[in-house]
C-alpha cells in the first residue's frame, strides 16, 4: 500500500460499541496512545495515520440494503443515503483496528452490523483485533476473526486480549467511568507490547500490498 506522496495511508480504528453509557471509547484511545508513542521508525515504512470510526455515531439502522453487498461494485449501487456514506468512510482506510469487547461469549451485533453492509470495502484489507473482557474476550475475537476471514481481510496473527483485573473494574467500565490506563499502575501496561507487536505485523501486511 502507497501513500500518494505526502498524504499518509489512513488507519481506521474501529470504536465497536454503541451503548451509553461505555467505555470502548476509552480502550480505543488506549491503542492509539500505546502506538503512537512508540512509533515504528523506518524510512521504509509508508507514512500512516490513525483515524477513530465510531459506530455510535455512525448510528446505521439494521441492514436494509435489497442487494447483497458482494454483488456491489460501486457505492453508488446501494439504495440507501447511510450506506453510501458508510461505503465512502470504509473506503478512506487502508487497514483497521476493531476494538471490541465481549457481549455475551460473542462481538456486539452493532459491528457484525456495520460489516454486512459492505463486502468490497473490507476485502484485502489488514485488520488487528483487539478485545476486551473478564477474561480479555477471546471468544469475541475468535468469532469476529471468522466473520472478517470470510470479508477476506488480512488479519494479523497476534490478538491483544484486555483483561480487565477485576469485578469491581468491569462494573466500572459497564459504566463508562474513568479507567487508570496509562502510566506504571495502568491495568493494561503489560498489554502494550502484544498491541504493538500486532501493529508491527499489520504495518507490515500492508506494505505487501
Ligand atoms: C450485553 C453485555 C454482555 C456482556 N457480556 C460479557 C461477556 O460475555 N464477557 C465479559 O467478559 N464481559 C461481558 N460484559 C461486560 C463488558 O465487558 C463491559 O460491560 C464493557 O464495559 C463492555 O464494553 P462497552 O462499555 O463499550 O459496552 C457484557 C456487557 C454487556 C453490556
Amino acid at each position: 500500500m502507497v501513500s500518494t506522496i505526502g498524504i499518509p495511508i489512513s488507519i481506521g480504528v474501529i470504536i465497536c460499541t454503541t451503548r451509553k453509557p461505555r467505555v470502548c471509547p476509552q480502550v480505543a484511545d488506549f491503542v492509539i496512545d500505546t502506538i503512537e508513542s512508540n512509533p515504528i521508525s523506518s524510512p521504509d515504512i509508508t507514512p500512516y495515520k490513525l483515524n477513530l470510526i465510531d459506530l455510535e455515531t455512525w448510528n446505521l439502522p439494521m441492514f436494509n440494503e435489497p442487494t447483497i453487498p458482494s454483488q456491489i461494485k460501486d457505492y453508488t449501487q446501494y439504495v440507501k443515503p447511510h450506506t453510501r456514506a458508510w461505503s465512502q468512510e470504509i473506503q478512506k482506510h487502508s487497514a483497521f483496528i476493531f476494538v471490541t469487547p465481549q457481549y455475551n461469549s460473542g462481538y456486539p451485533a452493532a459491528i457484525k452490523n456495520a460489516i454486512d453492509y459492505l463486502f468490497n470495502e473490507w476485502t484485502g484489507k489488514p485488520a488487528i483485533i483487539v478485545s476486551y473482557g473478564s477474561h480479555g474476550g477471546g471468544k469475541a475475537a475468535v468469532q469476529l476473526k471468522g466473520v472478517l476471514d470470510g470479508c477476506r481481510m488480512r488479519l494479523v496473527e497476534k490478538m491483544p486480549a484486555l483483561k480487565f483485573p477485576s469485578r469491581e473494574v468491569v462494573v466500572a467500565a459497564s459504566r463508562g467511568e474513568k479507567l487508570l490506563m496509562s502510566g506504571h499502575d495502568g491495568i493494561w501496561e503489560e498489554e502494550r507490547d502484544g498491541i504493538r507487536g500486532a501493529f508491527v505485523e499489520l504495518i507490515a501486511l500492508l506494505s505487501e500490498t
